[in-house]
């Protein structure tokens, strides 16, 4: 059977849904093909990729209700509000994380039927070029479409000699559905899912030491971010090991041993009732029969593409975690408009300076730009203001004084570079961040905006201050 489209997304994740969508939306005869790795008690594709099914969504459930046993356990106390020892259901804890992915991939279904894009249930590879557009076999049919956009995704990188199986040793998929608080758990990798999958675990009772090959703490953020946060994280129980080679790791039949070599060059053993294998992500680009049609993939097997996502192939494009650029939902979501939007003749666009990056630990770490190492190491004159939660009163009220909000100027201009943020509500705080500088916007402007009192928000704003040098209060 032959089926004919304008439009065939290759995959149902952030970055495939939403150019599914988006392309009905501008008349384009959509359909979107998913193969479906998650178990479905249906059988039918889930929509929603890794970022509904096993990481954003699933992963903030649980570190939602992680942090609420926490704060029972820790916070309410000091507030007058004594309810005894908590005690933590793990079982109940990933049902509801559980329910909510379920309601969410549901969702999209819905969303799919009120903007007619049609779903195709299997596995999408590329046969060959035909005359107006391009065979791409789904599942046991031959989809012929005018335009392709590729939205495969990506999946956990393994490390050799580390077989993961999901119950003793886990990605990000197995990290997601533990059903006991492991007494010791070891992550390898202290990158985002390694912080927050260990925060999670460590909140309910684990006892967690996390190995990382690096010798600084979260390279990619601002250094006064990076060593707040460890030291934060270190208060807080979590033991992170910089400087880590990871040696054999022997999987027993209850338990795990990591021989390791320490930052001083010493032969170390670890041993833990689970592993979580946390080291970065690959894309899913070897199912896509690329070869056979001369798809340029780079050196990491991710799709090669221009600032517009077109592939080296005409009317091929190519979104979200299967092409350069950071692995974030929301960025595969942009990318993903402005795709269906060129291929409608509009202006579509992407500002890959503005998207933001967040880490959903307690604190919470967030920032947009420039780091202020970027900006030493290029050169730019810049010019520097942090405020401290601590000379916040919302902040206090809240129980929440830890971090601060930096923030990075032109010391030309006063342009902003960047904005650091680590404190309470750093992912929704940020996004005043990303729109004045999408807006091209100087610290003076911030300055001079009216913030609601009392907010967290007023940290941001006196950090704008702070840039001039005359913030109020602190
Ligand atoms: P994916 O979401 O990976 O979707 C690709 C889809 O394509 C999958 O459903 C796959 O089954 C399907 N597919 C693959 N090959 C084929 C094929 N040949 N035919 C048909 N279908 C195919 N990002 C954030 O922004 N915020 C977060 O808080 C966040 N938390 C995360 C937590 C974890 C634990 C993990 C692992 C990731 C997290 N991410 C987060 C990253 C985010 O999930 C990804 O950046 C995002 O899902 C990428 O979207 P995508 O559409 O490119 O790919
Ligand atoms: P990551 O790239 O964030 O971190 C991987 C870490 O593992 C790095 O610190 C790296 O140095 C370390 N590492 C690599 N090889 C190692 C080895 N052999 N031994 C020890 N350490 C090693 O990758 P992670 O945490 O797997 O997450 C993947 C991606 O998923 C992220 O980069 C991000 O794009 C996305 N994500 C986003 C989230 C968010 O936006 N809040 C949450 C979770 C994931």
């Amino acid at each position: 059977m032959s089926k004919e489209f304008d439009v065939l997304v290759i995959g149902g994740g952030p970055g495939g849904y939403i150019a599914a969508i988006r392309a009905a939306q501008l008349g384009f005869k959509t359909a979107c093909c998913e193969s479906n790795p998650y178990a479905d008690p249906k059988g039918e594709p889930r929509l929603g990729g890794t970022c509904l099914n096993v990481g954003c969504i699933p992963s903030k459930a649980l570190l939602h209700t992680s942090h609420m046993f926490e704060e029972a356990g820790h916070a309410f106390e000091s507030q007058g509000i004594i309810v005894g020892k908590p005690k933590i259901d793990v079982t109940k804890m990933v049902a509801r994380k559980s329910g909510i992915v379920d309601q969410l991939t549901g969702g999209i279904k819905g969303l799919f039927k009120k903007n007619k894009v049609t779903l195709l249930n299997g596995h999408g590879s590329f046969v060959a070029k035909v005359d107006g557009g391009w065979q791409v076999k789904v599942g046991d049919d031959n989809v012929t479409a005018k335009q392709v956009i590729v939205a495969t995704g990506s999946k956990a990188r393994h490390l050799p000699g580390i077989p993961v199986d999901n119950k003793l040793v886990c990605d990000n998929v197995g990290a997601l559905d533990i059903d006991a608080v492991p007494k010791k758990l070891a992550v390898i990798g202290a990158g985002v899912i390694g912080l927050e999958m260990g925060s999670v675990w460590r909140r309910v009772g684990a006892e967690v030491t996390v190995l990382e090959a690096l010798p600084d703490f979260l390279g990619a953020a601002d250094v006064d971010v990076a060593k707040e946060a460890l030291k934060v994280f270190t208060k807080q129980g979590l033991s992170i090991n910089l400087g880590c080679k990871i040696g054999e790791v022997k999987v027993g039949k209850k338990s795990v041993t990591i021989a390791y070599t320490d930052k001083a060059g010493a032969e170390q053993s670890l041993e833990a009732d689970r592993l979580i294998v946390s080291v970065g992500r690959v894309p899913n680009t070897d199912g896509l029969n690329a070869k056979a049609v001369g798809l340029a993939l780079n050196e990491r097997g991710m799709i090669e593409v221009n600032d517009h996502c077109q592939t080296n192939l005409p009317g091929v494009w190519a979104v979200g975690d299967v092409v350069r650029g950071p692995m974030l939902a929301h960025k595969a979501m942009e990318e993903a408009v402005m795709v269906a939007e060129l291929m409608a003749g509009q202006s579509g666009h992407c500002n890959f300076d503005t998207v933001p990056w967040v880490i959903y630990t307690s604190p919470e770490i967030a920032w947009v730009g420039k780091t202020e190492q970027q900006l030493k190491a290029e050169g730019t004159a810049y010019k520097a203001g942090k405020i401290p939660f601590m000379a916040n009163g919302r902040a206090l009220g809240m129980g929440e004084p830890t971090g601060f909000v930096k923030m990075l100027a032109c010391a030309q201009t006063d342009r902003i570079l960047g904005v650091h943020i680590i404190g309470a509500n750093a992912s929704e705080l940020i996004s005043e961040a990303v729109v004045a500088m999408e807006f091209g916007g100087a610290a003076e402007d911030l300055a001079r905006i009216c913030h609601a009192h009392p907010t967290l928000s007023e940290v941001v704003h006196e950090a704008a201050l702070a840039v001039d040098k005359r913030p109020l209060h602190f």
